[in-house]
């Protein structure tokens, strides 16, 4: 039986997902949050879908076994690898995924081009092409899969000149092009929203799919019963692999001292 004052369990391949656990900590103060980062296996995107949907599996196993009553795919590569089969796998555990927010670029977009930033993995996926070909007839999407990025930003690079001119070399490109929306597909890059809103501009907007995401959670959590009346405890952190700058980014974006378990296996 699964209890309302179970924790949430979010996972992503590193600090990525944590954009998600922010937006959710926010829309859900009383739910407790046990987050996994897969950093031994980072970064998912260039890997097989095989390999993503395996780490997936595990991680999700581990969460369970902690206790968990609901899980959120805070990740959009492991959603698009593994999210159909964590269903199948577990049908009565409420799973969220995410994906990249097609369908309201598409809506907001003027000019009819959006700029979708998201990884290799995810583009290549079947759950990509089935939302392009729902959401996006009438408009075009310009790709980039920001090759580099999430390594970047789990270094702890989210500003500086470095990073605004690699970030340029992919952005500027897309505005030439006639691009007025960017969607975040992947959830490392909000990390970068700052400096990708200051090189697009005023008159191009920037969609951070996690809130939504988290109002989703909302939504299942009170259709089963299962929004926890108060806190019931701290929020946990675990990684598969080193600290490595786990504990400061994280600290920094949540705004409270993150401690992390650090080279969980299984
Ligand atoms: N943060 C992940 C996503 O949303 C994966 C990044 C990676 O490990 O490549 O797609």
């Amino acid at each position: 039986m699964i209890l309302n004052r179970q924790p949430v369990g979010l996972f992503d391949s590193g600090i990525g997902g944590l954009t998600a656990a922010y937006a959710i900590i926010r829309e859900l103060p009383n739910e407790q949050i046990f987050y996994f980062g897969d950093t031994a296996h980072l970064p998912y995107g260039p890997q097989s879908a095989e390999a993503v949907r395996a780490y997936s599996a595990d991680i999700v196993r581990f969460l369970l076994d902690q206790g968990c009553k609901a899980i959120v795919v805070a990740c959009n590569t492991a959603t698009a690898a593994a999210l159909n089969s964590l269903r199948e796998r577990w049908p009565e555990i409420p799973f969220i995924g995410m994906e990249p927010a097609v369908k309201p670029g598409a809506r907001a977009t003027r000019t009819g081009k959006v700029g979708v930033l998201a990884t290799a993995g995810t583009f290549k996926s079947q759950r990509y092409a089935s939302l392009m070909h729902r959401f996006a007839k009438e408009v075009e999407l310009l790709e980039n899969p920001c090759a580099g990025l999430v390594e970047r930003i789990e270094c702890g690079q989210l500003n500086g000149p470095d990073t605004e001119a690699f970030l340029r070399n992919i952005l500027e490109p897309m505005l030439y092009a006639g691009v007025d929306t960017f969607v975040l597909g992947c959830t490392h890059y909000p990390f970068v929203q700052p400096l990708i809103e200051k090189i697009v501009g005023p008159n191009a907007s920037v969609i951070n799919p996690a809130p939504a995401v988290a109002r989703q959670l909302r939504r299942i959590l009170e259709g089963q019963n299962l929004l926890s009346p108060e806190l019931p405890g701290p929020h946990r952190f675990f990684v598969s692999g080193e600290k490595g700058n786990f504990e400061a980014l994280a600290s920094e974006l949540l705004g409270f001292g993150v401690s992390v378990e650090a080279g969980v296996t299984f």
